[in-house]
């Protein structure tokens, strides 16, 4: 990432005396390449075809990069998928629904790069059951190798290439019908995948998409979990790698010079929070065409196969030199974004179909990898018993409440009882900030 001059420019004297106090060595050093290096070992070296597909797994898109995956290797020819409870999102994603399809995200990756090998994987999905309402201690997922039993996928070849592009899109490139139809046909047909170009339609999602993303910033307890997550800059992103990572040497300086902090970020007040809201109003409203991915149900199988078909929808994408970018807000689970939640369910939805993803599309620059955990730090030995339980959602307290399938076209009325009085007695931005200064926040994965 380069430093942008009409920012820099912007910045003035204040800039210029960060970076002229070491200028160029801290442009040249800002990469984070310790965060980076799993997108550069994946399949080298490894003996195991386990370890050798897992290396690749691991770059899987995943809500919030939070890279819930869990592995247990200690059973020959199988490996066992689990969920880390520490890595899910209980403000914005209360039932674990975009932290499963993560995982399908992740078993999709696996079984390509199991088939450039010439491996076939078997997979078990929940093989002890389908955890509802929420995710507990069993598995997510069991999956068997089978040597030489399957044939590459022409997919894998974009998966080093494969981002998730959160920049403005080019506004004078459309999408056209051609591109649209080889992205739906992508997903393998399994699901229902639709696409639109059509201009009213964009016009009413970019507006919808902007209005979501509004919600989420603006009610306290669902941004102080974004907040919790974001690394600012390399040192936090290498003892970290994971969250939204703010770095590059333009984000990095206005971190040094105190003008990008947590508290700034969090603060309604101030620059950094409207200009925070103004670049989303800009990436939202670049968007010039969608993708959606439809279930029957909101099972955990449903939300797993929206995963997978995610995750070709991706390669795809990169295949054919378009930006996607996920907008998950208009589709959570929580008091505050049940208009949003309902409209677009009527507008995309039909007859009592569940909206999995939504993602916009359209021709943008390139982009940097992500960062991403080492794959020794994701392999653990089957601790489960002991492990604390997944917080359970605070939103819905019965179980009948807090299904799954809350809501259908509206949020249950306890679940929105239960967001109220979470809403009166959360406490501020900065009373939160407060308490995860004296939290750990960049913990290691095992302890
Ligand atoms: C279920 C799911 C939901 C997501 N929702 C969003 C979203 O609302 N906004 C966004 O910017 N990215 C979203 N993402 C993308 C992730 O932020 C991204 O995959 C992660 O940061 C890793 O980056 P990468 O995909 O470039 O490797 C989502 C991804 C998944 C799988």
């Amino acid at each position: 990432m380069t430093l942008d001059r009409r920012s820099l420019l912007k910045l003035g004297g204040a800039a210029a005396l960060v970076l002229t106090a070491g200028g160029g060595t801290f442009l040249m050093t800002r990469t984070p390449n310790r965060a980076l290096a799993p997108w550069q070992s994946a399949g080298n070296g490894y003996a195991d075809p386990r370890l050798q597909a897992l290396s690749y797994a691991i770059l899987a898109p995943n809500p919030h990069n939070r890279q819930p995956w869990l592995i247990d290797l200690r059973r020959e020819g199988e490996l066992t998928l689990y969920c880390d409870p520490d890595r899910v999102l209980p403000e914005t994603d209360p039932f674990q629904r975009q932290i499963v399809i993560g995982l399908g995200c992740f078993l999709e990756l696996l079984s390509l790069a199991a088939a450039e090998r010439g491996f076939a994987i078997e997979i078990v999905p929940f093989p002890d059951g389908q955890p509802e309402p929420n995710l507990d201690a069993r598995p997510i997922a069991r999956v068997h190798f089978r040597a030489a039993a399957a044939a590459p996928d022409p997919l894998f070849r974009q998966v080093l290439e494969r981002r998730t592009n959160k920049e403005p899109f080019d506004t004078s490139r459309p999408v056209d019908e051609a591109a649209l139809e080889q992205l739906a046909a992508a997903g393998g047909g399994a699901l229902a995948v639709q696409t639109t170009n059509e201009t009213k339609l964009v016009a009413w999602l970019r507006q919808l998409t902007w209005q979501a993303m509004k919600i989420e910033i603006e009610t306290p307890r669902t941004y102080l979990e974004s907040i919790r997550l974001m690394r600012l800059g390399k040192t936090e992103i290498e003892a970290s790698p994971d969250g939204i990572d703010l770095g590059g040497p333009f984000l990095e300086t206005l971190s040094k010079l105190g003008l990008m902090t947590r508290q700034s970020l969090a603060d309604p007040q101030s620059t950094a929070y409207r200009q925070g809201l103004d670049m989303f109003r800009e990436i939202t409203g670049t968007a010039m065409a969608y993708v959606w991915i439809k279930t029957p149900g909101n099972s955990r199988l449903d939300q797993l196969a929206a995963g997978r078909t995610w995750l070709r929808l991706n390669l795809k994408a990169t295949e054919l030199g378009l930006g996607l970018h996920p907008l998950s807000q208009a589709l959570q689970e929580y008091a505050e974004m049940e208009p949003h939640f309902g409209a677009i369910h009527s507008q995309l939805g039909g007859s009592g179909q569940r909206l999995q993803m939504l993602g916009r599309l359209g021709y943008g620059p390139e982009v940097d990898p992500s960062p991403r955990w080492p794959l020794e730090t994701r392999l653990q030995e089957a601790k489960w018993p002991k492990r604390p339980k997944i917080r359970r959602s605070s939103r819905c307290s019965t179980r009948s409440a807090s299904s799954n399938n809350c809501p259908g076209s509206a949020l249950k009325e306890c679940c929105r009882r239960a967001s109220r009085s979470l809403t009166s007695a959360s406490s501020t931005i900065s009373r939160g900030l407060e308490a995860n200064a004296r939290r750990p926040i960049w913990r290691e994965p095992f302890r």
